[in-house]
C-alpha cells in the first residue's frame, strides 16, 4: 500500500505499446523518427495528442522523454539560472534564495526537487477544493522572493481533491509582489477518474491569458499512469512564448527528444479501443474496486466514518487516498503495520522534510497489490490504528 504504482494489470492494458511499431515504422509526420533533426518541442503527432488531453492547442505543448518530474525540474533549473519571460532577473541573482508554496499534505517528491534546487517551502493546506487560495494570496502578494506555487489541480496527491473552478480564477488573477510569480501545476492524475462522478479538470494556460497574465500557467503531465510508469511520456503546455523560450534552453542540451517513444505512443493510444479515454475507462475498472475495498476494510474494522479513530478522503479519482488518525499516531501506525508485514507510506512523507507537524496523515496507495490484498491489507491498517489510538488513550 505504499507505492503509487500501477499493478501488473494496469500495465497489460499497454502491453500493444511494446509492438505497436513495426519495421515499416520509420517515419511519422514526415520525419525520419531515426534520425536528429531536433523537433525540441516534441514530435508534431505527439503534440497534437497531449494538446487534446491538455485542452490547449498543439503550439501551446512539449513533449519531452519519460518523466514529467524532469521536465518540472528543467522549468525551474532555467528560471533559476535565466529567469522566465517576465522576471528582470534570474531567480539566483544576488544569492537570494527563491520561495515556492506547495499544498500539505501533499507529494514528497515536489519536496525534495524544490528543497534540492534550493527553494524554500512555504505551506498551505490542501483544502477539499484545492489549495487554500486566501493564504497563497496572502504570502505572494507580501514577498517578491516567492516566485509561485507548485501542486497538483486534479486529484491531487495524496488527498485527490480537485481544484474548483473558482480557485483557479483566483489563482490565475492573483495579485502578487513579485511580476513573474508561476503557476506550476503538476495535472499528473488530470484524466484518471474513478467509475463514478468525475471532478472538472481546468485550464489554467486559458485562465491565466484571460486574466492578463499569458505567461503565468506552466501544466504538466505524463502517461506513466497510463501506459507505463518508467517509459511513457512526460509533456507540459503553457502560452506559445513560453513554449519557445523553453525550447531555447531545451534545444541546448539535447538535439531532441525521442521520437520514436513518441510515435510509438500516438500509434498505440490512437488505436486503442475509445482511444486514451477508453484506456482510463479500463484503468478504471481495476483500480475503483480498490479504493472501494480500502472504504469498506476501514469503516468495518473502525466503524461508520472512522468511528472516532480515524477519517479519510473519498475522491472521485487519482491515485491515493489520505488518510488522518484522531490521535497523533500516524507513526506508531506505520510501524505497527510494517511489523504485520503490512507496508505503508512512511509517515511524514506528505510534509516537507518528512515533518508531519500532528503526525496524524498516512497516504494510502491501493493501485499496485492486487485487489485481494487491498482488503486484506487494510483491515489489518484499521487494528493497527485501532490499537495506536488506545495506546495513547490508555497513557492520558
Ligand atoms: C503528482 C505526481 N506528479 C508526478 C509524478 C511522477 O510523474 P513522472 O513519472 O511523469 O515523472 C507522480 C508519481 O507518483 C505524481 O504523483
Amino acid at each position: 500500500m505504499q507505492r503509487g504504482q500501477p499493478s501488473d494489470a494496469d500495465f497489460g492494458l499497454s502491453d500493444g505499446l511494446l509492438t505497436a511499431l513495426g519495421e515499416s515504422d520509420t517515419h511519422m509526420d514526415g520525419l525520419d523518427l531515426r534520425n536528429y533533426p531536433g523537433n525540441v518541442a516534441g514530435l508534431p503527432s505527439a503534440r497534437a495528442l497531449f494538446a487534446q488531453y491538455l485542452d490547449v492547442k498543439a503550439e501551446n505543448v512539449v513533449v519531452w522523454n519519460n518523466s514529467s518530474l524532469e521536465l518540472q525540474g528543467l522549468v525551474l533549473t532555467f528560471a533559476l539560472l535565466h529567469g522566465l519571460r517576465g522576471s528582470s532577473a534570474p531567480w539566483v541573482a544576488g544569492g537570494q534564495k527563491p520561495k515556492m508554496i506547495v499544498t500539505v499534505p501533499g507529494y514528497d517528491r515536489h519536496f525534495l526537487l524544490l528543497q534540492t534546487l534550493g527553494f524554500e517551502l512555504l505551506c498551505v493546506n490542501m483544502e477539499a477544493d484545492g489549495p487554500d487560495v486566501d493564504a497563497a494570496e496572502l504570502l505572494a502578494a507580501g514577498d517578491p522572493l516567492v516566485k509561485g506555487i507548485l501542486f497538483v489541480p486534479t486529484y491531487s496527491n495524496p488527498g485527490g481533491q480537485s481544484i474548483s473552478a473558482e480557485k483557479a480564477r483566483r489563482l490565475a488573477a492573483l495579485q502578487a509582489a513579485a511580476p513573474d510569480f508561476t503557476i506550476f501545476a503538476d495535472d499528473a492524475y488530470r484524466v484518471h477518474h474513478l467509475d463514478g462522478e468525475q471532478d472538472e479538470p481546468v485550464n489554467f494556460v486559458a485562465l491565466s491569458r484571460d486574466a492578463g497574465h499569458p505567461d503565468r500557467a506552466f501544466v504538466f503531465a505524463s502517461t506513466s499512469k497510463i501506459t507505463f510508469a518508467s517509459a511513457g511520456l512526460g509533456f507540459m503546455a503553457s502560452s506559445e512564448d513560453n513554449v519557445r523560450w523553453l525550447g531555447k534552453y531545451l534545444g541546448a542540451q539535447s538535439i531532441g527528444p525521442n521520437k520514436v517513444e513518441q510515435a510509438r505512443h500516438v500509434k498505440f493510444l490512437n488505436a486503442y479501443e475509445g482511444g486514451l479515454e477508453g484506456l482510463m475507462r479500463d484503468h478504471a475498472a481495476l483500480v475503483a474496486p480498490k479504493f472501494r475495498a480500502v472504504y469498506e476494510a476501514l469503516e468495518g474494522g473502525l466503524g461508520e466514518g472512522g468511528g472516532g479513530y480515524a477519517t479519510w478522503t473519498t475522491p472521485r479519482g487519482g491515485y491515493f487516498i489520505s488518510l488522518d488518525t484522531a490521535e497523533p499516531v500516524a507513526s506508531r501506525v506505520v510501524e505497527l503495520a510494517e511489523a504485520a508485514g503490512i507496508s505503508l507510506t512512511p509517515a511524514g512523507a506528505t510534509y516537507p522534510d518528512g515533518q508531519d507537524p500532528r503526525n496524524t496523515n498516512i497516504r494510502l496507495s491501493p493501485t499496485r497489490p492486487p485487489l485481494e490484498e487491498v482488503g486484506e491489507a487494510m483491515r489489518g491498517v484499521a487494528t493497527c490504528i485501532r490499537l495506536a489510538s488506545e495506546e495513547v488513550r490508555a497513557g492520558r
